[in-house]
């Protein structure tokens, strides 16, 4: 990244830390979010052009809440605190923060705020607007220096500023959606402020990632497990751009994908020059699954299956120097609010395969969200079906298929999953749904089809509207289109006879039938 001009974001525990990062990089400015006990020379030497606190749960007055380096207030460069962050700027250069009392300005929620627009954090934005609060402790005293820019009703140090050193603080949180014109606000810190460039496109991004790649990897060997999803996609043309022939990926079709699938991967790669090894393991997969009912037993063979496979392929590759994984940002969660980082990491491929033998692993997204890892795709000329594919469980179609999984089960399934993604894309509601597809549940009942009795599977519906994933809502598909696929498949796809949608949540059910 060394080109980019950086915010660094110290993180104090707060709710919304990621968001304060990815509202900077919205208006084109580079930013990660570090734990508040970075130490100065770390700082220091991440030259920040400006640093935002974010909030967090504590109190500044307790001994033991999380403070950093006060010598960040000497560094020369703006602050912007936010909630605890403002207060915690307050408290460090002299001013009083106490606990709110109930008559004074303890505040949660929706609340109208008065902005004083000469000073440059509210520069060119309207006086007063609803900001979002959420905080029980109150500036009782602000230090020498600043002074009151914004208030409220109950509070006079809803926002306050030393524009002379570049200090901002705000009570509010102004990275939430709820505050109006809060992102505008961090733009004007960044913008006004910061004097940031704005140097943080995509394209800019590439360009960087791929000379840092050529210059790590030089003339070593890469090698990448390809799913087929969007980070091992992205992640596969990054380093196809970077280092061509240099790198092998290896694709294992296990025959559990949707329709055609394996084939558009494919495609999507072909104008790269690179070692693309497309295994047609179909056979392999489906002998082991034979017989097998039990969800948890599929996904372990499929799993142990998978890591199999590439094994061989990897012994073939003979030694590599280096294993890609397509971690991305919020796989990395680091939060400095408890007394360790708190480190979760997941890797998208099957786990780690530790029996190939390489020298160091490169995660090349490790810095981005998941919508600039889409992006960053597009910026490389990946096409839009992979770019924006849905999330796709690893054991594939092998959990949609309910029970014992069988090609001709499979190929049913395939089909009439197709027909739904197909008018949901014609009715133009793809954007209003994070996840759908169908289930061949393994429930069989009578039909009647032109003169005769049918005997027939059914099949079942799913969609979801979610933004984590742990909890969803089933989407309100119109009438008309949820007719239409069902028509389509009875006409079309043999020995289904029967379409269900579901209409549960999760809770109480999950995503997935299995
Ligand atoms: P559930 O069914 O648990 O699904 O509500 C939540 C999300 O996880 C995906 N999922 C899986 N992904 N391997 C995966 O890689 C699996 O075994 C698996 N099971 C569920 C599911 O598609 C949804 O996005």
């Amino acid at each position: 990244m060394d080109n980019h001009q950086l915010i660094l974001v110290l993180d104090f525990g707060g709710q919304y830390n990621q968001l304060i990062a990815r509202r900077v990089r919205e208006h084109n400015v580079y930013c990660e979010v570090k734990p508040y006990q970075t130490t100065i020379e770390e700082i220091r030497a991440m030259d920040p052009i400006g640093i935002i606190f974010t909030g967090g749960p504590n109190s500044v007055y307790d001994e033991k809440s999380p403070k950093c380096d006060p010598a960040v207030f000497e560094l020369g460069i703006p602050v912007l605190g936010i909630c605890y962050g403002c207060q915690l700027m307050a408290h460090t250069l002299g001013g009083e923060v106490t606990a709110a009392q109930a008559d004074t300005a303890r505040e949660y929620g929706k609340t109208e705020t008065f902005y004083n627009t000469s000073c440059k954090l509210f520069r060119g934005l309207p006086e007063k607007g609803i900001s979002w609060m959420s905080h029980g402790d109150y500036m009782a005293k602000v230090p020498e220096g600043f002074a009151l820019v914004g208030h409220t009703e109950m509070c006079p140090t809803a926002a306050i500023a030393d524009e002379v050193r570049g200090f901002y603080g705000v009570q509010y949180h102004p990275e939430v959606n709820h505050t109006e014109n809060g992102s505008l606000m961090l733009k004007n810190f960044l913008y006004e402020i910061c004097h940031a460039r704005g140097d943080w496109t995509m394209e800019d991004y590439k360009n960087t990632s791929i000379k840092a790649i050529r210059e790590k990897v030089g003339s070593g060997k890469v090698l990448l497990a390809l799913s087929g999803g969007v980070d091992s996609s992205v992640a596969a043309a990054l380093l196809a751009e970077a280092v061509g022939d240099q790198l092998t990926c290896v694709f294992v079709d296990h025959g559990l994908m949707r329709k055609d699938e394996g084939d558009e991967v494919e495609a999507a790669f072909a104008k790269w020059k690179f070692h693309f090894v497309r295994v047609d393991a179909e056979q392999r997969f489906l002998s082991r699954l034979a017989g097998v009912e039990e969800p948890e037993s599929k996904r372990k063979i499929i799993g142990e299956e998978f890591i199999r496979v590439f094994e061989e392929e990897g012994k073939k590759i003979g030694k590599v120097d280096y294993l890609v994984q397509g971690t991305i940002y919020p796989d990395v969660i680091e939060s400095g609010a408890g007394d360790a980082a708190v480190i979760k990491s997941h890797h998208n491929v099957g786990g780690l395969p530790d029996f190939v033998d390489f020298k160091e692993i490169i995660e090349p997204l490790r810095l981005l969200f998941k919508d600039e890892v889409r992006q960053l795709g597009r910026e490389l000329g990946l096409p839009e079906y992979l770019v924006m594919r849905q999330p796709f469980p690893g054991p594939g179609l092998g959990i949609r298929v309910i029970g014992d999984v069988t090609k001709e089960k499979l190929d049913t399934l395939r089909e009439a999953d197709f027909i739904f993604r197909d008018e949901i894309a014609k009715a133009g509601l793809t954007q209003t749904m994070n996840q759908y597809f169908a289930v061949l549940t393994n429930m069989r009942s009578v039909g009647v089809m032109g003169d005769g009795r049918t005997y027939d599977y059914t099949l079942a519906l799913r969609s979801v509207t979610t933004t984590d994933f742990m909890t969803a809502d089933w989407t309100r598909i119109p009438y008309e289109v949820l007719d239409r696929v069902s028509v389509r498949i009875v006409n079309e796809v043999k020995h289904i006879n029967r379409i269900v949608y579901d209409i549960t949540s999760k809770p109480p059910a999950t995503i997935e039938f299995e």
